[in-house]
């Protein structure tokens, strides 16, 4: 059978040398160059990217690290339209690890508002710089996937979807007169850093040095461990911010919020996460999902190695 010609991504403005830096990646003006800027771009002066001034007093429900598990991203879309939320972002890691990344990247770019970057959204479309050898043959594996796709047209809007995905967003709509920060990883540096539960007390040079960039919250992905960092510092998992995982917003105080992964969740609780956010709480949400069609669905695949089948059954 004709295997479909990839795509040339250096038509989409993608290098497959060297992988861009940030300021190759945000925003396509005079400026700094790329066709969608996104807000408040780290490159660019204060004020040229506008903040989005989201719908005012609408529940936002937000989505993170999906990891192509498209069982699990439907039972949480299920999930969400059941409790009347119709605004939807995502945080990023739409793909990579996971047996469907194409229905994931489908379902993201028709149900999100706007979808973040993460770094192994990242890593497929440039490099997968820095995986471990899992998570390398994951990324090569899921390129594979959205070149053999024989419809031309369908190949280049997956394709333009990713290159398309923001590094940062500042949204000014999701919590009553507070701004809201949105990072894959962290504040100062988007894609790629990680802000674990342990910082808070073995790196408070580093959680004090976060806190400084946000002005109010913070919403991230990219740990797959859903809680509330406050600036004392202080971690606080959802089983322990009060009833019904529920944390209200206390006037003056900064958090940092992560709202857990849809596809591949590592606190020991295999359900999918996610979070709804309204102008003065954010709730933490699991979703039960058919774990096993999804681990049968990997192991399956000789490319994606059976751990990855396995951490989803522990949620690790
Ligand atoms: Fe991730």
């Amino acid at each position: 059978m004709r295997q479909p010609a990839p795509v040339d991504r250096r038509l989409l403005g993608i290098s497959t040398g060297r992988p861009p830096v940030l300021s190759e990646l945000s925003g396509s003006n005079s400026r700094c160059g790329a066709a969608d800027p996104p807000v408040a771009c780290p490159t660019c002066p204060p004020g040229w990217h506008p903040p989005i001034q989201g719908p005012k007093t609408v529940a936002t429900a937000i989505i993170s690290d999906i990891h192509g598990n498209a069982v699990a991203l439907r039972a949480v879309l299920a999930d969400i339209d059941a409790k009347g939320v119709e605004r939807i972002i995502c945080l990023g890691d739409i793909i990579g690890y996971g047996p469907e990344p194409l229905a994931a990247a489908d379902l993201v770019a028709e149900r999100c508002e706007w979808s973040l970057m993460g770094n192994h959204d990242f890593g497929v479309l440039y490099e997968p710089t820095n995986f471990n050898p899992g998570a390398e043959a994951a990324a090569y594996w899921t390129r594979d996937r959205f070149d053999e796709e024989p419809d031309e047209a369908l190949r280049t809007k997956r394709y333009e979807f990713l290159g398309s995905l923001k590094v940062r967003v500042v949204d000014q709509g999701m919590a009553e007169g507070r701004s809201v920060l949105a990072v894959h990883g962290s504040p100062r540096r988007p894609i790629n850093e990680y802000i674990f539960p342990d910082d808070v007390i073995n790196a408070t040079d580093k959680m004090r040095n976060l806190f400084s960039m946000v002005d109010d919250f913070a919403i991230v992905g990219h740990t797959h461990v859903p809680g509330v960092f406050t600036d004392e510092p202080d971690f606080y998992p959802p089983s322990e911010i009060g009833s019904n995982s529920t944390y209200k917003f206390l006037a003056d105080e900064k958090a940092i919020i992560n709202v857990g992964s849809v596809g591949q969740p590592r606190d020991y609780d295999p359900r999918a996460s996610y979070a709804i956010m309204y102008p003065d709480r954010v709730e933490f949400h699991r979703v039960d999902y058919d774990i096993e069609a999804t681990a049968k669905q990997i192991r399956d695949e000789p490319e994606l190695t059976d751990w990855l089948a396995e951490r989803l059954l522990e949620g690790r």
